[in-house]
């Protein structure tokens, strides 16, 4: 069965990568949830997507401008809906300790394809540790250089390159990175590219996938899993295509 994870936790139904989009995300029943993580300046691991706080705080700067503190003092969710101006930005480690009581499956993805923040590879895999959740995390990024750092500290943890353009034979990079997932854009995902990663064994989780067309090829190609935004649709497609 293709597993559905909700990127950015049920991004649609509540401001994107807070706890109140985790806890909708797992009410929906989705297998698995999908965040983004930065580091504050004193090096805590947080959970947004962009590098500038503008969009979904509306403070200024970046960030890594900001101690973990005064990061927790933003607003992270009226920007979405005035009901959720008490949302704060959540540190990574309330997220594992919330994760933790649930069986969910997660994918962190280190946020650090344009700042790149020394040390985070270690940081974030140090939490998961901590909480005992390697098994149940896959790491991703869209630098490399971090999932080779992420494979040197572990021989066995999970991780995926994130892509987004049309790699040549990506499942050889991906098992040359020591990778065994991949998380590609959707649309690079031509039959010939699904073929190849399936006998290649590799475990294909593409992003972000939202639309009935999309939605039901992959889950007619028993893609390993989808990330959406729409995990009820997902959901529900899944229910009527797989069972
Ligand atoms: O991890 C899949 C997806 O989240 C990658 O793109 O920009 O939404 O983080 P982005
Ligand atoms: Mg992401």
């Amino acid at each position: 069965m293709t597993l559905i994870f909700s990127h950015r936790g049920a991004s649609r139904e509540a401001p994107e990568n807070t706890m109140s989009a985790f806890y909708k995300a797992l009410q929906y029943g989705v297998d698995g949830i999908e965040i983004d993580v930065q580091l504050s300046k004193d090096g805590v691991p947080v959970i947004i997507h962009d590098e500038s706080l503008k969009r979904t705080t509306g403070a200024k700067g970046n960030v890594s401008d900001y101690m973990a503190d005064d990061l927790r003092k933003l607003d992270a969710g009226s920007w979405f809906h005035h009901d959720y101006a008490l949302e704060r930005i959540p540190l990574l480690e309330e997220f594992l300790a919330w994760a933790a009581h649930t069986s969910l499956q997660l994918n962190i993805e280190l946020k650090n394809n344009i700042i790149p923040y020394e040390g985070i590879e270690h940081k974030v895999y140090a939490l998961a540790r901590q909480y005992n959740m390697t098994d149940r995390i896959v790491f991703s990024s869209f630098n490399h250089y971090s999932i080779r750092a992420l494979r040197l500290l572990d021989p066995d943890i999970d991780l995926a390159p994130l892509y987004s353009s049309g790699l040549y034979e990506p499942w050889n990079y991906v098992r040359y990175l020591g990778a065994r997932s991949a998380h590609p854009h959707y649309k690079t995902l031509f039959p010939e590219i699904m073929q190849g990663y399936k006998i290649a064994g590799i475990t294909l989780r593409p992003y972000t996938v939202n639309s009935k067309r999309w939605l039901s090829y992959f889950f007619k190609w028993q893609a390993d899993a989808v990330i959406t935004d729409d995990p009820g649709l997902a959901c529900s497609l899944r229910d009527s295509l797989q069972k």
